[in-house]
């Protein structure tokens, strides 16, 4: 994953500006200081308020609805755990459930040593193979515990 910056204001504020005059800037927004900081801050809300003249409620109703945006900084690796229908069809919840207890974290959440944060999804396209999940953005298939496991010893040894 690329290295996010830590929280700038000054650096946030271009940023907004950058994309303020797009038709529906909100998520160009979002999505930029996300990429940029690896989270969206609580101390971003009111700088995007304040440009696209809404209220912080507002902004913050948009981060919180949205899966993708995390309101905290993630862990150095992401894994995405598909809890579709066809995935759950094949077994993904007791697996996730599973996972997350081994980890101890829970949805979105971040393992204590900062390594992985654990986030899920709703369909990857990747059906055929479920129960799917991407981990640092590679897609795996046909997951089951052990599986999991020696995929996530892997990306943590790295
Ligand atoms: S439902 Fe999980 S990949 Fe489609």
């Amino acid at each position: 994953m690329p290295e996010a910056s830590a929280w700038n204001a000054a650096r946030a504020r271009e940023i907004i500006a950058e994309h303020a005059l797009l038709e529906g800037p909100m998520l160009p927004i979002l999505h930029a200081l996300q990429e940029e900081f690896g989270h969206v801050s609580a101390d971003a809300v009111p700088l995007v308020a304040d440009a696209l003249n809404l209220s912080r409620a507002e902004v913050h109703g948009v981060v919180s609805f949205y899966h993708d945006f995390r309101a905290h900084p993630c862990g150095s690796h992401v894994l995405k755990l598909c809890r579709g229908e066809a995935c759950q069809s094949m077994g993904s919840e007791a697996l996730a459930e599973s996972a997350l207890a081994k980890l101890g974290v829970g949805w979105h959440g971040t393992t204590r040593d900062g390594e992985l944060t654990v986030e899920p999804v709703y369909c990857l396209g990747l059906c055929a193979t479920s129960p799917s999940a991407l981990l640092d953005g590679e897609p795996i298939g046909r997951l089951d515990e052990a599986k999991l496991a020696e995929a996530i010893e892997e990306v943590r040894g790295r």
